[in-house]
């Protein structure tokens, strides 16, 4: 099975040059992600990228706190286009699951991602809500749990292996941190990884031998020594 990879970014000029790259499957992007792309207009920022991105898989994430005032974003971003996922946070700020609404939108046929999915308790609670005939993605958060001292491989395993039975709900590797994530992704038998675009382009460099390896890094500390004009 393939791991395919996503590119984690709502910069526009990223994701108009990667949508073009064979490597890259689809797209993430999050509010953190749109602020930091400078996006002003929630809507008609996600509208230019999808003038760019048209068929991969997107997703957009609604930013609404109240499950009722989410439901109605989700609608709404779910008809900006055809490949577009809508991202539900599995629990709102004050921690209450979001099970009602991801029921509701997965029942009415709107391709989910939810996201922000720590544990495998959430997981299951978000299996018995999901439509198993509609495409779905469980992102976990790899990385912010090893920020935390948490080895996520363990929830991510036991996700794959309860979503195994359900070909239209894939786990989604978030937060990547490094590119052997994508290894440890792939021997897993993840659906997905989503990745920084630096962290894209490292993939691309893969292989390179320990000689190599060591000239460039010896090369970079001899051009930053130059760089700085160091005397001793
Ligand atoms: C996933 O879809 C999220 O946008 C993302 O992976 C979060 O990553 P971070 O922990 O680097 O913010």
């Amino acid at each position: 099975m393939k791991t395919k990879i996503f590119c984690d970014s709502a910069d526009f000029n990223t994701i108009k040059l990667l949508n073009k790259n064979s490597i890259v499957d689809g797209f993430t992007t999050n509010p953190s992600l749109m602020r930091l792309a400078g996006a002003k207009n929630y809507k008609n920022y996600s509208l230019k990228i999808l003038k760019s991105c048209k068929k991969k898989p997107i997703s957009f994430e609604v930013f609404a706190d109240k499950p009722e005032e989410m439901l109605k974003q989700a609608y709404k971003i779910n008809q900006w286009g055809k490949n577009v996922y809508v991202k539900i946070p599995v629990v709102n700020s004050k921690g209450i699951f979001m099970g009602p609404i991801i029921k509701r939108l997965s029942k009415d046929k709107i391709k989910l991602n939810i996201t922000a999915v720590y544990s495998l308790n959430q997981t299951k609670k978000i299996l018995n809500c999901l439509n198993k005939d509609t495409k779905s993605i469980i992102s976990i958060f790899a990385g912010r749990m090893s920020d935390k001292g948490i080895d996520p491989l363990p929830i991510l395993k036991k996700s794959i292996l309860l979503c195994k039975k359900f070909k239209n709900i894939h786990v989604l590797w978030a937060s990547t941190r490094e590119a052997y994530n994508y290894l440890q992704a792939k021997q897993i038998g993840c659906h997905i990884i989503t990745m920084p675009p630096a962290i894209i382009y490292k993939i691309s460099a893969f292989g390179k031998s320990a000689k190599l390896m060591t000239i460039d890094t010896v090369k970079g500390f001899l051009s930053d020594s130059k760089k700085s004009k160091f005397k001793i």
